[in-house]
């Protein structure tokens, strides 16, 4: 991307492998709110392939118009207010655990073991399971469905089986998937049962008794789709997200000092709020959050028209340097002094189809750091910052940032509420 920018300019296209039409890429804040700012617009076909076999179609990420619009509805409250106090509870809980494993002078990939909190948070935060049967029985399934999702030979496949029609090599996932289901059903039917749902925090419970505006309630193949939906959609870019940050503050040791000293003193959230940022802008996540035009659009010179594919190239509109001096710098202080904009900061996409979870990974990022940094002392085992991978849409730190535990203490004080079971 940085060589397309640097030899065409702010806007060029880009022809996908496998894909009938090129994607039109942009990155200028004014051609981001552009597009963002049309609710009409539809996706385009790749988000589609990428995530269809595990989420289903009714999944809140693939659906479009009307239907989009009143699940986004239904499907709000639990992130926002006073539920995320609760999710804040089970964050620093599950983190805390996890530090607890953690052995002075062990050395381990951290990515992996992100991805291990994140899944427990979804688990209990979303799917309300804190039983711990049944979370062995849904985290291993997950994971290797998961796992298996992710690996870009099976996606080449597919995309090769369906341009010469040959058969399914989603076969064997689809196996794995009615496995999942099971479990996945009979907690639906289990939480339906719960004489205390109205009480129940977690968000399946909140989604059984939400109601759309016509009185309807989600049928349980719904819910099953919108539960994989969260847990597709928050669990490994969390996980991403975390492993960025620490592999970013372990190669900035005055950055990853002062932050220390910040959570050490139990102080404001200012300069954590800021690493957030600064981590999400300089590594995001999902590189691209695309539309398929409904109505023709300019930008610049350029007239295009409806049926074109366009997507923010986020990295790009996150490295220029109109927006950010020295743009390639980690440089978590540029946020103290200006907060990040709707769309010169785009790690959430934005408009209508913005991140449903933002707030919900944004505190569970500040959350585990706060449990790492308060006790644990770690160092990197590269000299040098990751390069990045390509894992299914996201990018990830290509060795899992690797670390050595020089020093880790005792959990002191856990913040943590009592939390309804
Ligand atoms: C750092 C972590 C995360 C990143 C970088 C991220 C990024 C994104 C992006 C780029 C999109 C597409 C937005 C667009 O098309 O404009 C998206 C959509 C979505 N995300 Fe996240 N996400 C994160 C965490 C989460 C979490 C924790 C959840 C929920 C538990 C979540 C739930 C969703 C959902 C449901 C959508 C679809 C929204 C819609 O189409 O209306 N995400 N996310």
């Amino acid at each position: 991307m940085n060589v397309c920018r640097k030899r065409v300019g702010d806007i060029f296209s880009v022809r996908f492998i496998g894909f009938e039409r090129p994607m039109v890429m942009i990155s200028d804040p004014d051609a981001v709110r552009e597009l963002y700012s049309e609710r009409a617009h539809g996706l385009p076909p790749g988000r589609s392939l990428a995530l269809l076999p595990v989420v289903g179609p009714d999944s809140l990420l693939l659906v479009e118009g009307e239907g989009h619009l009143a699940r986004r509805r239904l499907m709000s409250p639990p992130f926002h207010g006073e539920r995320m106090r609760w999710n804040e509870s089970i964050m620093r809980e599950v983190a805390e655990a996890e530090v607890d494993t953690w052995a002075p002078h062990s050395t381990m990939a951290l990515h992996p073991r992100m991805q291990a909190v994140t899944l427990e948070v979804i688990l209990q935060a979303v799917f309300g399971v804190r039983d711990i049967e049944r979370g062995d029985q849904l985290r291993n399934g997950l994971r290797q469905m998961l796992d298996d999702n992710a690996s870009p030979a099976l996606q080449l496949q597919v995309l090769l089986s369906r341009r010469l029609q040959r058969g399914d090599p989603l076969a064997e996932l689809q196996e794995l998937r009615h496995a999942v289901d099971r479990v996945l059903f009979d907690v639906i039917a289990e939480r339906r049962r719960d004489p205390e749902l109205d009480e129940r925090e977690d968000i399946l419970s909140m989604l059984i008794g939400a109601r759309m505006e016509d009185g309807s309630a989600m049928s349980d193949q719904e819910l099953r789709d919108q539960l994989m939906t969260l847990l597709l959609a928050g669990h490994e870019t969390t996980a991403t997200a975390l492993a960025w940050t620490f592999d970013l503050l372990l190669h900035h040791p005055s950055q990853l000092a002062r932050l220390t000293a910040e959570i050490r003193a139990d102080g404001d959230e200012d300069y954590l709020r800021a690493v957030v940022s600064e981590a999400l802008r300089l590594r995001p996540v999902i590189p691209l959050a695309g539309r398929r035009l409904k109505v023709e659009m300019s930008v610049g010179k350029y007239t295009l028209p409806a049926g074109t594919d366009v997507t923010p190239a986020i990295w790009l509109t996150h490295t220029r340097p109109d927006i950010y001096p020295d743009p390639f710098a980690f440089r978590p202080e540029r946020f103290l002094e200006n907060a990040p904009t709707t769309y010169g900061w785009i790690p959430f996409g934005g408009g209508i189809r913005r991140c449903l979870g933002a707030a919900f990974a944004e505190l569970e990022m500040r959350a585990v750091i706060k449990s790492v940094l308060s006790r644990c002392t770690l160092e990197p085992l590269h000299g040098r910052p990751e390069p990045v991978a390509r894992r299914n849409v996201t990018l990830t730190p290509r060795h899992g940032t690797r670390v050595r535990v020089l020093a880790r203490s005792a959990a002191h004080h856990v913040a943590v509420e009592p939390v309804a079971a």
